[in-house]
């Protein structure tokens, strides 16, 4: 059974059993902001749980689009995704365990509305009681019942089977189902450690949690019952396609066949199935993400998105894939999801490029980062100039059993943004009215002009002041005419030529001879610590197109500049001329 038949299944048979049908909820919450994503079918409905009246009744069913990101580095293996997408169905006061279990097993179960799996090879788990619930004899009558053997129905601690979304809200007990995918057990006794350890062996898999919300938790604490009884269920699709399939992992299943047999086309001989597993898995999670209205960027669910692009980067360079395939690969999720999820139809030119975007950005950077790293690893440099997530770094470092001390990295990392606030406060050279995007660019662009006016009217032009505001940048700069037509469009063609040539804007840290030595431009008059900042573009060192001693912020590439005017050129006073330029 191919996965949409399952989705479709679920909910249908949960509508004819009187739930109204909810729309997947955004990956990101609204109104929540203990967490980034949702990352369960209920966290959406968190207030009805805990009371609030729903519009759409007491019964509630729906496909939920999840993120979970706790586990990157598990990703690879054959459990593990970012995304996934949680079937459930939810009672917020209505009925309890009685139809909740019914169900789940009648779902599984049956032939002709269900997915019929053999009841034989089915085991389940109920909560074994603490000091905030007793054991849950109710439940584990409810499966006698439906006939699960005795000897199939094991009572686990709450750390197995006791269900919350964090410290705060509806918890409660839960009764799970495990499919034996191997169809060797049937009929057998399995003892409890036993069954344990087949669990770890992937040989039972779990695929339906049913949650008997009727607690609450605050600050980790149970604190007392809820006002309603609620049943909170989730199964996971991944996992019920790969039990409806036979396949050990979804990885395998019609929700990535294609896709694996697209990036083993354009990987060739270098083709690995876990960096295969992780970029199909980030690439799709990604996807999502934009498509509800995630941009990648430095905090929260932005920061987790650009990881996630650029880590899916670094592994398609691992088996030298091309960057492409990331973009193949991102059109074939929307055209398989947008049928389901209507956001991806949404501006899907915006959509795709946004996610082009980010990946050009970093694969600019990413080969000389790569090779940076090489020579040896400053995680500090790594994240400035070459945009690689700490994250990435250690995962790096990790593979080489090299650990990264994070601590001294937090600190240079909290000083560079102390040193980027007070450039922008206009305490640094260029004055820097503030640092949003655009006079970030404008700065990257006045050190391009200043080199470009060295280029066309010589060595001896020397930078004397600079201004820069959201609309504009202006030079001052020594020189001892008036520059002509010609002159002026020299230097625009050539700070033009470089934003084209896409160049990556590169920050070291050096010795102030040495920066003196490679002849690093610097403000006249103003006095430098023996390690400065030297920011690059085009080239290293001396060869650098430009260098200059400076605090940024900068671009990362040339290529964000956009096209570059002058707009004016005049005296300022005697022996200085002035420039004022745009950025179009
Ligand atoms: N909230 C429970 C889970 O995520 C059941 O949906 O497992």
């Amino acid at each position: 059974m191919q996965s949409h038949e399952i989705r479709q299944r679920f909910l249908d048979f949960f509508a004819k059993r009187g739930h109204a049908i909810l729309p997947s909820a955004s990956l990101v919450p609204e109104n929540d902001p203990s967490v980034l994503f949702n990352t369960a079918g209920m966290q959406p409905l968190v207030p009805y749980l805990m009371g609030q009246k729903h519009p759409l009744g007491n019964r509630l069913a729906s496909c939920q689009k999840c993120v979970r990101t706790g586990d990157l580095d598990d990703i690879g293996d054959n459990r593990h995704f970012s995304f996934f997408e949680m079937l459930g169905n939810w009672s917020l006061g209505d009925y309890f365990k009685e139809e909740a279990i019914k169900w789940s097993y009648e779902f599984l179960t049956d032939k002709e509305h269900g997915l019929g799996l053999d009841p034989a090879r089915l085991a389940v788990t109920i909560f074994k009681g603490d000091e905030n619930a007793p054991y849950d004899q109710e439940s584990k009558d409810i499966w006698l019942s439906l006939g699960i053997p005795e000897h199939r129905i094991y009572a686990l601690p709450a750390g197995d089977n006791w269900w919350s979304p964090g410290d705060n809200g509806p918890c409660g007990p839960c009764s799970e189902m495990f499919y034996d995918m191997t169809g060797e057990f049937v009929g057998k006794e399995i003892s409890h450690n036993d069954f344990l350890q087949l669990i770890e062996q992937e040989k039972f898999i779990e695929i339906w949690n049913d949650v008997f919300m009727e607690y609450e938790k605050r600050e980790g604490k149970v604190i007392g019952k809820l006002a309603q009884k609620n049943v909170d269920t989730g199964a996971g699709l991944e996992r019920l396609a790969a039990v409806m399939q036979g396949k050990h992992t979804a990885y395998n299943t019609d929700l990535f066949k294609d896709i694996f047999e697209y990036i083993k086309d354009n990987s060739k001989d270098a083709f690995d199935v876990i960096p295969a597993r992780i970029i199909a898995d980030h690439v799709r999670t990604a996807t999502l993400m934009i498509s509800d209205g995630v941009i990648p960027g430095n905090k929260d669910q932005g920061y987790v998105l650009r990881r996630l692009i650029r880590r899916a980067l670094v592994q398609a360079n691992k088996i030298q894939s091309g960057y492409s395939i990331l973009m193949g690969l991102q059109s074939t999720f929307v055209s398989r999801y947008e049928k389901i999820y209507n956001n991806l139809k949404q501006n899907p030119v915006h959509q795709y490029e946004i996610f082009i975007k980010e990946i050009e950005k970093f694969q600019n950077t990413l080969h000389n980062g790569l090779k940076e790293f090489e020579k040896g690893i400053d995680p500090f440099i790594l994240a400035t100039t070459y945009g690689f997530p700490i994250e990435l770094t250690e995962e790096l470092a990790k593979e080489r059993g090299i650990n990264i001390d994070r601590v001294d990295f937090d600190k240079k990392m909290s000083e560079h943004q102390k040193l980027s606030q007070s450039a922008s406060a206009g305490m640094f050279k260029g004055g820097l009215a503030n640092t949003n995007e655009k006079t970030v660019q404008l700065h990257t662009a006045h050190h391009l002009l200043l080199s470009a006016l060295q280029q066309v009217l010589g060595p001896e032009v020397k930078q004397r002041g600079s201004n820069i505001t959201e609309e504009r940048l202006r030079i001052d700069f020594v020189f001892d005419r008036k520059m002509t037509d010609e002159e002026k469009s020299e230097v625009e063609k050539i700070v033009n030529e470089k934003i084209q040539a896409k160049l990556p804007v590169v920050r070291k840290e050096m010795k102030r001879e040495d920066a003196e030595q490679i002849g690093a431009q610097m403000e006249f008059g103003a006095k430098y610590p023996d390690t400065v900042s030297v920011y690059m573009i085009g080239g290293e060192d001396a060869h650098a197109f430009s260098k200059e001693f400076c605090g940024g912020p900068h671009v990362q590439n040339t290529s964000e500049l956009g096209t570059f005017k002058i707009q004016k050129e005049e005296a300022s006073s005697a022996g200085i001329r002035r420039i004022k330029a745009v950025l179009q």
